[in-house]
């Protein structure tokens, strides 16, 4: 981890480099769509410079806001790129390519909403497709899956995949998908993306990961061997709470040709207004999300040491049972938590109610910090079945946990494992 962080500092030094000497022809390359030349550069620094070029005509410097349906054609189908914004918008397009640049990736496809983005991948599949997916995921996938792609004739297996081997029994010839959430909405679980890839492609099988807690500048799945990620733009990469999107990114050329059309046939794409304000946040997103974070860390930290409460379910403490895991493939904790109150349901709901600062509210990634209780909210559509088969199975008992702490702190090692924690 302090690897990837001096990696960050590094790249620092770069920058001030390309401040001094490499500016000009650096955009110059990029004006003509090189931008393979600042693919060596820092996540911040691409963030602020990936596509985004000051404007040819006036030298503004934000990449200007296209507020257009259409481009006009001087003879019938000659056009300058541009015909008609669901199909195409010079604003969405440089936000698209950023965000795909950050994710170490070629193609992006911003849609109206998460959801969005994954009916879009969906309608890649036919009538007789299987979709294995991991066991805990956010309701509104779910539910999607259920409701609507069964209807259609997709069928779906959820399985608990900590165990990367779990897959292999669920494979069938007309397996097509393998559907991840790392860390998972609302357990806070993880897969193994590198090793669940691998078993997926050795059966031709396509993996998207839903990678919406993490955010690109923490983990980026497509490096561990996924095909697609999928962003609800709603949250961390937007930032600011005033915006619903989605973003699907791919290396792939197949994948991305068939997500081009499937995305201008279906046309849930994101308002061009919206895009621009996503973009806008990507030139900030590394910093949020060592703000993120660090509030994040100090919060399960405080709330791993109450009398109140039973369980912290953070992977950036080390009692989470997959937080080696967490270290191999995040290069970070994200500012997600989840916690288990020892209490019941009337005591959940009055400690909700009562929160300072944090609001109540559903959703997350904002600049605020909010509260929810998934099974009431955002998870309302899962079957209470469901909800109590996705339990954390592998969380170690309370009692385990504090002998093994008792056992760190006789060992003068518990501060070591808080400072873990911050990295
Ligand atoms: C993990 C996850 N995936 C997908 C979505 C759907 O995104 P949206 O609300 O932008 O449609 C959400 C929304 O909360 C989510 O948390």
């Amino acid at each position: 981890m302090s690897e990837e962080r001096s990696g960050t500092e590094m790249h620092s030094g770069q920058f001030r480099l390309l401040g001094q000497r490499r500016f000009a022809p650096l955009f110059f390359t990029q004006f003509l769509g090189a931008f393979n030349d600042i693919a060596g550069l820092g996540f911040e620094t691409r963030a602020i410079h990936a596509v985004q070029v000051p404007d040819p005509s006036t030298g503004a410097v934000v990449t200007p806001l296209f507020l257009t349906s259409t481009f006009a054609q001087s003879a019938p189908g000659v056009h300058q790129g541009y015909e008609y914004s669901r199909s195409h918008n010079p604003t969405r397009g440089a936000y698209e390519t950023c965000v795909a640049n950050l994710e170490g990736a070629r193609f992006g496809f911003a849609f109206a909403s998460g959801c969005v983005g994954a009916t879009t991948v969906m309608h890649l599949l036919s009538s007789g497709d299987h979709v294995v997916c991991c066991d805990d995921m956010y309701g509104g996938t779910l539910r999607l899956f259920e409701r609507i792609f069964r209807k259609l004739g997709i069928s779906f297996d959820y399985l608990d995949l900590s165990e990367p081997e779990a897959l292999k029994g669920a494979i069938r010839p007309n397996t097509k998908l393998l559907w991840l959430e790392s860390p998972t909405n609302p357990l806070m679980k993880l897969v193994d993306i590198r090793a669940l890839s691998e078993i997926a492609h050795a059966s031709g099988m396509k993996v998207m990961v839903d990678n919406i807690f993490m955010s690109p500048y923490f983990q980026r799945p497509l490096e561990l061997g996924a095909d697609m990620v999928l962003h609800s733009s709603t949250k961390y990469i937007n930032g600011h709470s005033d915006l619903i999107g989605g973003v699907v990114i791919t290396y792939d050329v197949e994948l991305a040709n068939d997500l081009r059309f499937t995305a201008n046939a279906i046309g849930g794409v994101q308002a061009t207004l919206d895009a621009w304000l996503c973009l806008r946040s990507l030139k900030t997103l590394a910093v949020r999300m060592q703000a993120h974070e660090r509030n994040a860390a100090a919060v399960a930290s405080y709330l791993e040491s109450h009398p109140r409460v039973k369980r912290v379910m953070y992977p950036g403490l080390p009692s989470h049972p997959q937080h080696a895991l967490a270290r191999r493939q995040m290069t970070g904790f994200g500012g997600m938590l989840a916690m288990e109150l020892d209490g019941d349901l009337e005591g959940a709901k009055r400690f909700l109610s009562a929160t300072c600062i944090f609001t109540l509210a559903e959703s997350l990634g904002g600049v605020e910090s909010l509260i929810e209780h998934p099974a009431i909210m955002t998870h309302a559509s899962v079957p209470k079945a469901v909800r109590e088969k996705t339990r954390y199975r592998r969380w170690p008992h309370p009692c385990q946990r504090w002998h093994r702490d008792v056992r760190r702190s006789h060992r003068g090692s518990g501060r070591g494992a808080r400072s873990d924690l911050i990295k």
